[in-house]
C-alpha cells in the first residue's frame, strides 16, 4: 500500500488528541482534521431537523472550518458555533450517530477530502484503522479515566461552560465503553500505530516523542 503524507492520532475521549494535532499542525505546517467535530455537526445540524440526505450538500456549501493560531473555528451560515458543537451534550448525541453505517460512510469521503499532500494530522477513533489506513504515522493516545476526566473539566471550565466531575467521569466512562464497544470501526489501535500512554507525561513529552516519529519516517 502506497502510504501517504497523514499522521493519525486515535484514542479515547479527552487523551489530548487534539492538544497534540494542533502542535504537530503547528510545528511541520500540515492541515488539521478534527474529525470528532464532524461527528458533532452531523448531530448538531440533525437536531436543527437538517434531513441527512442534505448534511453532506450543507456541510459543503453552508459550513466554514477557520484554522486561527492553535484551533478551529466552524461557522455555520456566519454564526460561530464551535462553543455548542464542544458541549458534552453535542458529544453524547454525536456517540449515538457514530455508531450508524449511514453516517460513518457519509463522513468518510468528507474526512478523505481533507487530506492534502503537504501534510494532514487527522484525530479521531479510526483515523489509522478505516479511513487513512494508508498513513505514514499511526499514534495511539491514552491515559488514565480520572486523568482524562480532570483534562476535559478544566478545557470546559476555560469555556465557561458548567461541569460537574463525578458525572464528567461517568459520562467519559460511558462514552468510551460505547465508542469501543460498537459493531462499526471501533476504537482500537491499528496494528501499526505506536500506543503512547499520556497519563504521567506532559504535552511537551508527548509533542516530543511524536515530534520524533515524524522527524524519522516523514517526507
Ligand atoms: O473526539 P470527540 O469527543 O469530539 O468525538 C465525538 C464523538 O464522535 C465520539 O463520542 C465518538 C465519535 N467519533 C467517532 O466515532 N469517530 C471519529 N473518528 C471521531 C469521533
Amino acid at each position: 500500500m502506497k502510504k501517504i503524507n497523514v499522521v493519525t492520532i486515535d484514542g479515547p475521549s479527552a487523551s489530548g488528541k487534539g492538544a497534540l494535532s494542533r502542535s504537530i499542525a503547528y510545528r511541520f505546517g500540515f492541515d488539521i482534521l478534527d474529525s470528532g467535530l464532524l461527528y458533532r455537526l452531523y448531530a448538531f445540524l440533525s437536531h436543527l431537523k437538517i434531513d441527512s440526505d442534505n448534511i453532506s450538500e450543507v456541510i459543503s456549501k453552508d459550513i466554514s472550518f477557520v484554522a486561527e493560531d492553535d484551533s478551529v473555528h466552524v461557522i455555520y451560515e456566519e454564526n460561530e458555533i464551535t462553543n455548542q458543537l464542544r458541549s458534552e451534550d453535542i458529544a453524547k448525541i454525536a456517540s449515538e450517530y457514530s455508531a450508524k453505517k449511514e453516517v460513518r460512510e457519509l463522513l468518510f469521503d468528507i474526512q478523505r477530502s481533507f487530506y492534502n499532500e503537504k501534510g494532514l494530522v487527522a484525530d479521531g477513533r479510526d483515523m489509522g484503522t478505516v479511513v487513512f489506513k494508508d498513513a505514514k504515522i499511526k499514534i495511539f493516545l491514552t491515559a488514565s479515566t480520572e486523568i482524562r476526566a480532570k483534562r476535559r473539566y478544566l478545557e470546559l471550565q476555560n469555556r465557561g461552560q458548567e461541569v460537574n466531575m463525578p458525572a464528567l467521569i461517568a459520562d467519559i466512562e460511558k462514552r468510551d465503553l460505547k465508542d469501543s464497544s460498537r459493531e462499526l470501526s471501533p476504537l482500537s489501535p491499528a496494528e501499526d500505530a505506536h500506543i503512547i500512554d499520556s497519563s504521567e507525561m506532559s504535552l511537551e513529552e508527548v509533542f516530543s516523542v511524536t515530534e520524533n516519529l515524524i522527524n524519522e519516517e516523514f517526507i
